[in-house]
């Protein structure tokens, strides 16, 4: 007879609200998402930490949700792209992507808008890139973008235009003039 798998309780603050779950602790938190909270926005694209399509925001950080086990952020705070914006009140990045033409086909989209909240955070934290010069110094640039949404992959090649509208979100949000446009 094979042994039953324990099933362990699990609680995810996902998008600002308290969700309970038993869950097998085997379970990734993307097929959490998806599969027991019906949150679909989230995409599986590989499974395999190789297309950034599973992008979420954990306690503020981004994350590959299909190479981390739901059970590992007990207590946490989960962000999907559920919980950025609403088609009523969009988060400036979604407006920016809709303005600057940054998906065609829209799979990668979700993963692409988590992680360029996690860059913008990233970078005002000043938290270095592989391509930052120097350490004491970490400032925006359309190289550091591109650096910092290498692992989002869009099959469509949006990349030009979500850099542009991360660019102008970034410039926005802190009063300067935009870096040059194009990837
Ligand atoms: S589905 Fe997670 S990186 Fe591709
Ligand atoms: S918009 Fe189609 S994969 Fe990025």
């Amino acid at each position: 007879m094979t042994p039953s798998t324990p099933q362990l309780p699990v609680t995810l603050r996902v998008n600002g609200v308290p969700r309970t779950l038993t869950l097998d602790p085997r379970v990734t938190l993307l097929d959490t998402l998806r599969e027991h909270l019906h949150l679909t926005g989230t995409k599986k694209g590989c499974d395999h930490g190789q297309c950034g399509a599973c992008t979420v925001l954990v306690d503020g950080t981004r994350l590959l949700s299909c190479l981390t086990l739901a059970v590992m952020h007990d207590g946490q705070a989960v962000t999907t792209v559920e919980g950025l914006g609403t088609p009523d009140a969009l988060h400036p990045l979604q407006d920016a992507f809709i303005r600057h033409d940054g998906y065609q086909c829209g799979y990668c989209t979700p993963g692409q808008l988590c992680s360029s909240v996690g860059t913008l955070d990233e970078i005002a934290r000043g938290v270095p890139s592989h391509v930052t010069a120097d350490l004491d110094d970490v400032s925006f640039s359309a190289e550091e973008l591109r650096e910092r949404l290498s692992g989002n992959i869009c099959r469509c090649a949006a990349y030009p235009n979500i850099i542009a509208a991360v660019s102008e979100v970034h410039a926005a949000q802190n009063g300067t003039a935009q870096p040059e446009k194009g990837q």
